[in-house]
């Protein structure tokens, strides 16, 4: 093999292995650029003799041409190549089903549903809802309810206390939402007709029981309000949050300080098969605990008894939410595990309504 076969055999070689167009384009800069192997051997012409360059000028000339042929045609190939890449790689199928957008993706937790169901069925008898702190003073969370110091009842709500502040006094993590009662009597005029949906504490932990957990408080105040009146709105909720025609209750004297007299309420259910279902069955489950507002309770906020009555009721969410969603765990509820909220979660769109449904 001659130098020039040898010289077009590995040039040759370059251009089938360049794999795109810009290996292939220093392959052609490396044989005929300024500097290339093939333009450096056409140098030597000039200093061959007029024989030498007889024969060599035609065999150089004729090494440019087939490389310089070679270059384009695999040019043109590479060309195709990458077109043919890039329509397989940027092909579309329009026949795929269209992603979910994040607001489908996401789930709202059981404890704000039956939160948002709790409140549409409260606001459609005309309830407005009510908040307040966390962190209360002893005065509302027990005082103003009626609950003196040293009152054995204190002792019942297992009570988490903040280290004193520079006055000595100790706010305490509200064990309940009824301090909420007072903070609405002290600033609104009768009628009053809220519910307090929020987060209380108390320190207790296991399968039913968190330290965090949240209620419902309802409070009727005007000059008539009456117990006729409480069972009527009690049962009207009832019916409405399990979504049942009729549900039989049953109301059991019991204690609070702040109510007088003061109710216990259970609700008929079955319990017969693995699950528990209301308005139906002989057996019955306590859901709330219920009173005519203590005549003390009206006067620590500064309500004549003699003009003013109401009731009250309060009772636990969580509770709630897993006997109407059959969630067997209390503790799930604040794992954080998102296998959990998507299976027991609430799509964000479905707002719960009394016309709408309130489940979906
Ligand atoms: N605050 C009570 C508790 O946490 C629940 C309760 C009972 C609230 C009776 C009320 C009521 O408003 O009237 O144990």
């Amino acid at each position: 093999m001659t130098d020039i076969e040898k010289l077009e055999s590995s040039i040759l070689a370059d251009i089938d292995t360049a794999s795109d167009e810009a290996a292939l384009e220093a392959v052609r800069v490396a044989a005929l650029g300024k500097k290339g192997s093939i333009s450096e051997v056409m140098k030597t012409l000039g200093r061959m003799s007029n024989e030498e360059r007889k024969e060599m000028g035609p065999k150089l000339n004729g090494l440019k041409t087939a490389i310089a042929d070679a270059i384009a045609s695999r040019k043109e190939i590479l060309k195709r190549e990458a077109i043919e890449k890039r329509l397989v790689s940027e092909t579309t199928d329009v026949t795929l089903p269209v992603r979910q957008s994040p607001a489908e993706a996401g789930r709202i937790h059981p404890i704000s549903q039956v939160m948002d169901e709790i409140t549409a069925i409260f606001a459609d008898m005309g309830f407005s809802v009510a908040e307040g702190p966390d962190i209360e003073t002893d005065y509302y969370n027990f005082v103003a309810l009626n609950f003196p110091e040293g009152h054995p009842a204190r002792e019942m709500h297992d009570t988490f206390f903040m280290e004193p502040d520079e006055n000595g006094e100790r706010k305490v993590l509200r064990t309940h939402t009824s301090p909420v009662q007072i903070r609405t009597m002290e600033t609104q005029e009768p009628p009053i007709r809220i519910v307090i949906p929020g987060k209380t504490y108390r320190f207790d932990s296991d399968a039913t029981h968190s330290p965090m957990f949240h209620q419902l408080e309802g409070l009727v105040i005007d000059k008539s309000a009456n117990i006729a009146n409480l069972k009527w709105v009690l049962e009207e909720f009832c019916k409405a949050f399990f979504e049942v025609d009729a549900v039989k209750m049953r109301f059991r004297p019991s204690f609070f300080p702040f109510t007088e007299p003061s109710l216990e309420v259970d609700i008929q259910c079955d319990r017969s098969g693995n699950e528990v279902r209301f308005g139906e069955g002989d057996d019955w489950m306590e859901i709330l605990g219920c009173g005519m507002v203590h005549p003390n309770v009206l006067r620590n906020c500064n309500l004549d008894p003699d003009v003013y009555q109401g009731f009250a009721w309060g009772m636990g969410i969580d509770r709630i939410a897993m006997l109407k969603y059959g969630m067997p765990d209390l503790r799930d509820f604040f794992n954080a595990d998102v296998r959990w909220i998507r299976h027991y979660g609430f799509r964000p769109l479905d707002i719960p309504t009394l016309f709408g449904g309130l489940s979906g």
